[in-house]
């Protein structure tokens, strides 16, 4: 478990916001290295969750370029690689605003505490944060759109702040643990310090930019989905991909945010949330819908078609028959079908050459059937005319249900340097257009819009 840890020494600008489902920066560096990248040359991660391999390939001088469908997630990759804040207005800015936040709470009368209302409540995992630290965060909140509205707080001062209230908010103010599943923990937390611990986080984040670097290639993040780039992405200019996908499991990917994505109003309805879901990589029975089709881009694939089969013969064996469990084959189909769609779509984008790492653990959330997602990716690759360099051992996890091991690997590929004239066909049965979705909607700070 301690090879994804992030070591003290990384913490800098990493430590800012991360989530469970991050990748530590020295696998980052590794492969950076072993794809000898030159200063200058551009790196994608097309799911860059909180942007590790952004902040990595900004340290080592490269320009970086992220796809995230998950808007908080996109909002801390945007501010973990905007180095161009001055670090002591920060602080005297911050100062201002814990004043003001802690003067509304030394003043409070016993009026009701603040709270959110009915319908973001409502997405919230039942007890994640106590009335009182949520009532502080609240507070807190409202002082800094207090701050910015009378102009006493820059926007990309006010991003920084916010990406600081964010980390609070799941660290020291919330009832949430992470072990891999985000859960709540039995003893909760009644109180916490929110404005001094943000404070605290506030002034980290100014000491690490007075560090940094600041002349670098920029960094550009695309709120967006990685199976629909057309878009977003000169042709022939990636010299190199590092990312980590979502797996084939039961995780639903929005959880993990969900606090944070509410507070900060990313996600203020079931509408919201259902719309975040539709633009991601369909890895678990709560984000399939009924029009899904990323299946049609596997059609061909006798593998993934017998991996479908085999555990849907074992939901039958058991006798399972609730909603999910009907869908896991579906989910299945749908999310190799996904990673096919994006891969297909990479192609016009890579240098001859490029060099690809993609992050991906086997799995056996589904009656146990194992799901060997890296040997399988490796596979669709290879037929959209990748080469495949590597599947390489990056560690293991103990899977509680099976007390197995499980691989979690890094797919190595290469971009070939000739390009066939004509690449392999994408393997879809369906016409292209159909299974196109749109860019999602960039969007600024929803603190600035309610
Ligand atoms: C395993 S996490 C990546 C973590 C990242 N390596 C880090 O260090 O923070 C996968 C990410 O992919 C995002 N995602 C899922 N489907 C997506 C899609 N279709 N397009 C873009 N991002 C997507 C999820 O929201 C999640 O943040």
């Amino acid at each position: 478990m301690t090879v994804n840890r992030l070591d003290a020494a990384d913490r800098a600008v990493h430590d800012w916001y991360r989530f469970v489902l991050s990748f530590p920066p020295h696998l980052v560096r590794d492969y950076l290295e072993r794809f000898e990248l030159a200063s200058g040359q551009t790196i994608l991660d097309p799911f860059c969750g909180t942007g590790t391999t952004l902040v990595e390939a900004r340290l080592h001088g490269l320009r970086a370029i992220g796809i995230e469908a998950n808007a908080l997630a996109h909002f801390a990759s945007t501010v973990k690689t905007s180095w161009a804040v001055d670090p002591d207005e920060m602080v005297t800015h911050a100062e201002a605003v814990a004043a003001l936040a802690l003067s509304e709470l030394a003043g409070w009368n016993g009026a009701p505490l603040r709270s959110l209302a009915n319908e973001p409540q409502a997405l919230l995992l039942r007890d994640s944060i106590s009335p009182l630290p949520l009532h502080k965060a609240l507070v807190l909140r409202d002082a800094l759109r207090t701050a910015h509205d009378c102009r006493w707080l820059d926007h990309e001062l006010l991003d920084h702040e916010l990406l600081a209230l964010a980390h609070v908010l799941v660290n020291d103010a919330s009832n949430l643990h992470f072990g891999p599943e985000v859960g709540v923990r039995s003893v909760k937390r009644s109180d916490a310090s929110v404005v001094e611990a943000w404070l605290e986080t506030v002034c980290r984040m100014a000491d690490d930019v007075r560090q940094l670097p600041q002349a670098m290639p920029p960094a550009t993040v695309h709120h967006a989905d990685a199976r629909n780039m057309g878009q977003l992405l000169r042709p022939v200019s990636i010299d190199a991909v590092f990312t980590s996908p979502p797996y084939p499991n039961e995780k639903d990917y929005t959880r993990t945010t969900r606090l944070e994505s509410v507070v900060l109003g990313y996600v203020n309805s079931k509408a919201e949330l259902r719309a975040m879901k539709q633009g991601l990589l369909r890895s678990n029975t709560r984000n399939v819908y009924k029009h899904d089709d990323d299946d049609a881009w596997v059609a061909a694939y006798p593998q993934v078609l017998a991996l479908a089969d085999e555990i849907e013969r074992r939901r039958s064996e058991l006798g399972k028959t609730s909603g999910f469990e009907r869908l896991y084959a579906r989910v299945t189909r749908l999310y190799f079908g996904g990673m096919a769609r994006h891969l297909a779509e990479l192609r016009p984008f890579l240098r001859p050459g490029a060099m690809l790492g993609y992050v991906v653990g086997d799995q056996a959330s589904f009656f146990q059937v194992l799901i060997r997602t890296g040997e399988l990716l490796a596979d669709i690759a290879q037929s959209l005319g990748y080469e495949v360099v590597s599947i390489d051992l990056f560690r293991t996890r103990l899977a509680t249900a099976t007390k197995q091991q499980m691989r979690e690997e890094v797919v190595v590929l290469r971009w070939p340097k000739r390009v066939r004239r004509t690449l392999p066909p994408a393997p879809m049965t369906r016409n292209r257009q159909s299974v196109r979705v749109s860019p999602l909607a960039p969007r600024n700070s929803p603190l600035l819009s309610s």
